[in-house]
């Protein structure tokens, strides 16, 4: 059997304003998860622990403290808004009504104008599932959406169900399979 590990970032400054998207820093509470997470990783000390983080700066940061080799990726980067960047979702629903409509109707395929749809990650993300089927002891921080497509994988959710999947913030989750069975934990850390 092997172990796979995940996390969204910490809280950034985004998160705090309910903002879409952007590239901000972790806000104080953020940084807090950051430590826990590195005081965490590095007192289970796991044998050849690799850690992929997407190429923004909140990721990277929580990253930051763990004693394990990064490499950064654009691939598991969070899901594009497009014009909706930096907004938050009631400011899309002022500047563009039928746009929030729409993807309220099929947030799966709803792709943002200038951006990406869940589907356009779930393509994205497949070179990234490949490599995880074959890797042990790998810790990705990302993304809610990237998060939500790629435990769905693992869970075998039903694509529709993919938007919807709960990946709370400041929660380490471990994620162990042995080809077919897969199951999954979450370890809440201090914030
Ligand atoms: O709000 C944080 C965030 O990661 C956004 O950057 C992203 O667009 C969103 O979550 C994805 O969640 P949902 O698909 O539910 O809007």
């Amino acid at each position: 059997s092997k172990t796979l590990y995940f996390s969204r970032h910490g809280e950034s400054e985004n998160n705090v304003l309910g903002r879409i998207g952007g590239d901000t820093n972790l806000s104080p509470r953020g940084r807090k998860y950051a430590q826990s997470l590195a005081r965490h990783m590095n007192e289970v000390k796991i044998e050849g622990l690799k850690v992929w983080t997407s190429e923004l700066r909140r990721t990277k940061q929580t990253a930051e403290g763990i004693d394990a080799p990064a490499e950064h990726m654009a691939s598991v980067n969070e899901l594009h808004a497009g014009v909706c960047e930096g907004l938050t979702y009631e400011e899309m629903q002022d500047k563009y009504p039928q746009e929030f409509a729409w993807r309220d109707q099929d947030k799966l395929r709803y792709r943002y104008p200038w951006g990406e749809s869940y589907v356009d990650i779930m393509a994205r993300l497949d070179p990234v599932l490949l490599e995880l089927e074959h890797e042990d002891n790998v810790l990705v921080v990302s993304h809610q959406a990237v998060l939500r497509c790629i435990l769905g994988y693992f869970l075998n959710k039903k694509p529709d169900e993919l938007p919807y999947i709960n990946v709370p913030l400041h929660t380490l989750i471990k994620v162990t399979t042995d080809g077919y069975n897969c199951h999954m934990e979450c370890i809440k850390l201090n914030v």
